[in-house]
Parts: structure tokens; sequence; C-alpha cells
């Protein structure tokens, strides 16, 4: 962490270390690309309460707090959710733990809304620990032809039927090297200035 001697808390706390973490957020965010393989090692215990903490900052509509999160670092059970749906989750099967993200939509008429915010904090804070994450669409998605993958994972996991489960966010360390995004390659025609 930035240290600079002579400087009051006040200008340390307002402008340097605001300075400081404005520029490392952007590089972080820069950085963060989704990780599907992931190193076999667990995950230390301070980091999943650091993530844990980090959902329950997370803002909300009318601060309805309308989430909820299963943490899973049972093998078997990464296992069954990794065939929650017929492809695009496959690599939960290797994660050394997941954060399912579940949603009450009688709390709030946001709770699509608010799910998605705190799995973006998840996945920044996930990157500022040195980890890497992907989220696995679970909210609309067929598991087969019979059963969606929500009623699948409420099944494995013993979830309420009053809970919507939105997603899942594999967690662990990288086991492989994604590009950070080239600032000179950013769809920069999606950004309109006062009219489309
Ligand atoms: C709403 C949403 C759903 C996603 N669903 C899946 C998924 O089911 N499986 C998967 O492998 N990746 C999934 N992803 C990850 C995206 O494929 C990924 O974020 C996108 O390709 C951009 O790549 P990046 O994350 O490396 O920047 C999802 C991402 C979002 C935001």
């Amino acid at each position: 962490m930035l240290q600079v001697q002579g400087v009051s808390d006040y200008f340390y706390d307002k402008y340097l270390l605001g300075r400081y973490f404005m520029d490392s957020l952007f590089e972080l965010i820069r950085h963060r690309r989704s990780t599907r393989k992931f190193v076999q090692s667990a995950v230390e215990p301070e980091k999943i309460d650091t993530l844990t903490k980090t959902a329950l900052m997370a803002p909300t509509s009318k601060n309805s707090k309308s989430w909820q999160f299963v943490v899973v670092d049972d093998a078997g059970l990464l296992l069954e959710l990794s065939q929650c749906r017929s492809q695009g989750s496959a690599f939960l099967a290797n994660a050394p733990f997941a954060i399912v993200v579940l949603a009450d939509p009688a709390q709030s008429e946001a709770w699509l809304e608010d799910a998605a915010i705190v799995s973006a904090f998840i996945q920044l804070q996930a990157e500022a620990l040195g980890l890497g994450s992907c989220w696995v669409q679970v909210a609309r998605r067929p598991h087969d032809e019979t059963q969606l993958a929500e009623q699948y994972t409420r099944c494995v996991l013993s979830i309420p039927e009053t809970l919507s489960v939105v997603n899942i966010i594999a967690i662990g360390y990288k086991d492989e090297e994604r590009r950070p995004y080239d600032l000179e390659r950013l769809a920069y025609e999606k950004i309109h200035y006062n009219k489309f």
C-alpha cells in the first residue's frame, strides 16, 4: 500500500489514497477476464470471508438486500452443480469453490438488478484478491428437456422454492493466462454523448 511520510491523514485519505484506488480500480477492471481453469488448491478461508463481506456491502434497490448466497466448497456438490446445464457450466467441477447467487422477488421488484450488481462486486473483489472467477448463468436456462437449470440447482442445494437462482460464480486461483482488455480496441461506438 502507498505510504507517504509527513502527509496529513486528511490529505492522504482524500487525495493520495483516492488517486491510488482510482488508478488501480481501472487496471483491476481492465485485467479481469473470465477464468474457467483453476489450480487445484483450496482458497484461504480469509479470502472467502472477504468475498462474503463484499457481497453484503453491495448496493440494492431501497436497501432491500433481496439476495441470499450459498458458498459451496464440497467437491461432490460442485460436480453436481457443474451438470446444471448441458454446456457452459462444466468447469464448476474443477473450481475450488463457488458462490450461488439467489434472489427473493418478494423482497424487491429490482431483485435481478440487485443480484447482477452483487455478482459483479464478487467478481471484481475476487480479482483484487488474486483469484479468477466466472459467472455461470442459471436463470431461464434449461437443464434438459424436462427441467430448468434453476429447478435442478434448487434441488441439489435444498434451496426454497421462493428464491430465484440467478447464477453460480466459480472462483479459484487461475490456471490460465488471459489478456487484459486492450484500450485501443474497446467498443467506443457504443458510447453516445448528449443524444443517441
Ligand atoms: C449475465 C452473464 C452470463 C454469463 N453466463 C456464462 C455461462 O453460463 N458460462 C460461461 O462460461 N460464461 C458465462 N459468462 C461469462 C461471459 O461469457 C464473459 O463475461 C464474456 O464472454 C466476456 O469475457 P470476460 O469476462 O473475459 O471479459 C456470463 C457472463 C454474464 C455477465
